[in-house]
């Protein structure tokens, strides 16, 4: 039953491409964006992809009033996907106020505007950087919440508290947080992508700007943790992959199929790779060489996290298939695609 979704944050990265799944499951998108980390563009991007243009509105979620504006008279949202925050966990280490009024000022006014207006489930974007350093490995959702690795981290933990006992007072809202692992990778077609602004923070974009020669040499931060090459494990999944995996969310909560009113998935691959595994990976699907040296470790960085993905599999009926090598190539095609279109413009 085709339902109409608003996505926040949709221009973003893990947005959009969750706008396209969404429309390829048939439903409408509407996305609300401020465009502080993401261009008006991609929407081009999505209808090209699915002929399809999403409602867009470029509202700034911490502006109360515009957000009001929005919903009021609206009844045609039938759920919310929430993705707007800021992202950089160093940033928000050098900046922590900043990210918390963003991260939970936004939240706390979508949900009242969700109240207000009767738009009842709402899936959230999470980070499995909620676990810190897991005590045990593969992690599961039993695993506890530990004390966050950065103020990012924190407004993760508590944008799923203020979902959770929203629910739990009974409101009508339905929710799930989805804990992401290491989204990476493009849509097949490199029509949307990741984008960072300046330097990227995250490995993969870093290590496509390096082989096309945006970036002079990759640092590999720390080849002395207690893993087979020295250097830290991540899980690193599919952004289509995990883009389905909200689609899959939204109609649980749509369809009344959460057995309870809050819910959270572990989502990622279940396989952890190194850092040096990924290169290496990257050069044998792209054919590039990539340089790069090993420097002193990054603070904050844990050591070792991956997904134990059974509970998702089974609840959800969801599963990563893409591999890390069709990754990495979408993630290559997309890093040139990107730029010869920067360049032509
Ligand atoms: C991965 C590995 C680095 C860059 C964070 C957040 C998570 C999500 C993704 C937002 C680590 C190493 C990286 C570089 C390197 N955030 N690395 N050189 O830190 O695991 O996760 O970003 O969506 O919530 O916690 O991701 O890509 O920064 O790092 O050696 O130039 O790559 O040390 O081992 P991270 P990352």
């Amino acid at each position: 039953m085709a339902k109409k979704i608003l996505v926040t944050g949709g221009t973003g990265y893990i947005g959009s491409h969750t706008a396209v799944e969404l429309i390829n499951a048939g439903h409408d998108v509407v996305i609300i964006d401020n465009l502080y980390n993401s261009d008006r563009s991609v929407l081009e991007g999505i209808q090209n992809i699915t002929g399809y243009r999403p409602e867009f509105h470029q509202i700034d979620l911490c502006e109360r009033d515009r957000l009001e504006a929005f919903f009021a008279g609206r009844k045609d949202i039938a759920a919310v996907i929430h993705f707007a925050a800021y992202k950089a966990v160093g940033e928000s280490a050098e900046k922590p106020l900043m990210y918390y009024r963003n991260n939970i000022v936004s939240t706390l006014n979508l949900l009242e505007a969700m109240i207000g207006n009767g738009v009842k489930p709402i899936v959230f974007s999470s980070s499995c950087t909620v676990y810190g350093q897991p005590d045990a490995l593969p992690v599961d959702e039993n695993a506890p919440v530990k004390e966050p690795s950065s103020p990012y981290g924190n407004t993760k933990q508590i944008n799923e508290q203020m979902i959770r006992y929203t629910v739990e007072a009974g409101n009508p809202l339905g929710g799930i947080s989805l804990r992401y692992f290491n989204p990476i990778g493009a849509h097949p077609s490199a029509q949307i992508g990741e984008a960072p602004q300046g330097i990227p923070n995250n490995l993969l974009p870093y290590i496509t700007q390096t082989a096309l020669g945006i970036r002079e040499q990759l640092k590999v931060f720390g080849n002395d943790y207690n893993t087979s090459d020295g250097t830290p494990i991540r899980d690193y999944i599919n952004v289509v992959d995990l883009s389905r995996a909200h689609v899959v969310a939204v109609e649980r909560l749509m369809n009344g199929h959460n057995r309870q009113g809050y819910e959270f998935f572990n989502i990622g691959t279940g396989r952890g790779h190194t850092v040096l595994e990924v290169i290496e990976a990257f050069e044998k699907a792209t054919g590039q060489k990539i340089n790069y040296q090993i420097v002193g470790r990054r603070p904050g960085d844990v050591e070792k996290v991956y997904a134990d993905t059974t509970y998702a599999n089974q609840e959800l009926g969801w599963k990563a298939h893409k591999t890390l090598e069709e990754t990495l190539l979408s993630a290559w095609n997309w890093e040139k695609a990107y730029r010869k279109n920067i360049k032509a413009q």
